[in-house]
């Protein structure tokens, strides 16, 4: 045998050994550095007549940006939406938001996602990798004209997302204009996935990249390590988690009644400022009650984890200064709002609480932690339905 052949054969293992290895990092590449994407949204928040804000996470860090268009209109005429704070672009962020402005009342758009990710950050060298761009997503602003609506709320989810899709479900959320979460969707926040696994992943699912859902806070979402990042998820222009919501003639107040004990309880570690919290929204609630918007509109609901009445049994179990505080604050106001429903959570049991039962002039509804609460607003009615896990019907009623 020539002997030049060994070398020659040793070579060529050598290089079919070095192209199994490279092939083999590659596949390793592949399997640890899974290719950039969208990790979670997009979810609309805070749509108005004329904005949206398109709340996303990218699976690294990236320059991204939305595109927005009429609905059908050619991509050519989409313009581009970015943040843009003290003069730079939001950029190197996996989690962000884009508020869409001078979009018109009452019409359909489309928008989609477009990230850049970013490999390299220096100061003078900027290096960009993989690019995405997601499908269209269709989106409607707020009719001002708009008559009734068919709204969705639950509360106490507590991090059970499958048990929130079933209650969508049950609920028909494909006919609901509109969705409300009354707090506690999470037992906290010590991550920053929890939020997205807990109930944001499923609602978009089912349907938040086309409509969108409004949060009240749960007491349960005050705590937790990651806690204050908590206005981050659902960024609104004026920075507050509570506010005002108008679509068309009904109007939804959504208050955060903060926690339910007092402010030197051990569970806080005195890191807690609630008292005065809910003073400013007294205020707040006081002058909004007083506006051509609120006075004007055909249906006034107002939505808080607290209920606006505590029943004896849970006036006998304990001091519940924060809830009490809540109500001592809240109700004097919304007693004289003319307010035609409060929808609530917080004690886990359903219970519905007539108007006048117990110094509330309006009813309570208390919806438990295993159900849902459907409103249908027609012809100046409240149809009121309340459903559980199982499928049973908890109450109905024409208010
Ligand atoms: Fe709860």
């Amino acid at each position: 045998m020539n002997k030049s052949f060994f070398p020659l054969l040793a070579g060529t293992c050598s290089l079919l050994l070095s192209f199994a290895g490279v092939a083999s990092a590659q596949q390793h590449e592949a399997v640890s550095n899974p290719p950039f994407a969208l990790l979670h949204g997009p979810y609309l928040q805070e749509v108005t007549t004329e904005a949206a804000t398109v709340v996303y996470e990218t699976s690294d860090k990236a320059f991204s940006w939305v595109e927005v268009k009429p609905h059908g209109a050619a991509d050519e005429e989409a313009r581009r939406c970015l943040t843009s704070r003290d003069g730079l672009f939001d950029a190197y962020n996996a989690f962000g938001s884009v508020r869409i402005h001078n979009l018109q009342p009452a019409s359909q758009y489309d928008y989609r996602i477009v990230s850049k990710q970013m490999l390299q950050f220096q100061p003078y060298k900027v290096t960009f990798g993989d690019s995405i761009t997601t499908p269209w997503y269709t989106f409607s602003t707020i009719n001002p004209k708009k008559k009734g609506a068919s709204i969705f709320v639950t509360s106490d989810i507590h991090g059970d997302a499958a048990k929130l899709e079933k209650l969508l479900q049950l609920a028909d959320y494909r006919s609901c204009d509109a969705f409300f979460y009354a707090g506690d969707m999470m037992n906290y926040i010590n991550s920053h996935e929890l939020p997205f696994t807990s109930f944001i992943d499923s609602s978009v699912k089912l349907f938040a990249s086309s409509i969108p859902f409004e949060v009240v806070r749960g007491n349960h979402e005050t705590r937790g390590n990651m806690a204050r990042s908590y206005s981050t998820y659902f960024p609104k222009e004026n920075g507050k988690i509570y506010g005002s919501y108008l679509l068309g003639d009904v109007m939804i107040v959504m208050l955060d009644s903060g926690e339910d004990k007092r402010e030197d309880h051990w569970v806080y570690a005195g890191l807690t400022n609630f008292d005065a919290y809910r003073s400013e929204q007294a205020e707040w609630l006081k002058q909004l009650i007083q506006t051509e918007a609120y006075r004007k509109a055909r249906y006034r609901i107002i939505i808080s984890h607290f209920p606006m009445v505590m029943d004896t049994q849970w006036k006998e179990e304990k001091e519940w200064y924060g809830w009490d505080d809540a109500i001592r604050k809240f109700l004097p106001v919304l007693n004289e709002a003319n307010v035609d429903l409060l929808v609530s959570g917080h004690t886990h049991r359903y219970f519905y609480h007539e108007k006048g039962s117990d110094g509330n002039r309006f009813p309570v509804l208390k919806q438990g932690h295993d159900s849902a609460a459907r409103l249908e607003l027609h012809d100046g009615k409240i149809h009121l339905k309340v459903i559980d896990t199982k499928g049973t019907i908890l109450k109905e009623a024409i208010l």
